[in-house]
């Protein structure tokens, strides 16, 4: 879905940049662009960008040794 029309950002943009790195808003805001125009996007990201924080890294992690 998109979050950030003015840049053309989906949930799966955030959700990239958050296993590249990212955590926090002014992050999304530097790699992607996002809140940079209209600004009515922050708030969705903001909760896009928690959802993806909190979500595992993916099956992957699950299965590495540790
Ligand atoms: S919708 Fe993101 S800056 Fe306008």
């Amino acid at each position: 879905m998109y979050v950030c029309v003015c840049r053309s950002v989906t949930d799966s943009h955030i959700q990239r940049e958050v296993e590249a790195g990212a955590r926090s808003l002014r992050d999304l805001h530097q790699r992607l662009g996002v809140a940079s125009q209209c600004g009515r996007c922050g708030r969705c990201a903001k909760a896009v960008l928690e959802q993806a924080l909190d979500a595992p890294a993916g099956i992957d992690a699950a299965l590495a040794p540790a």
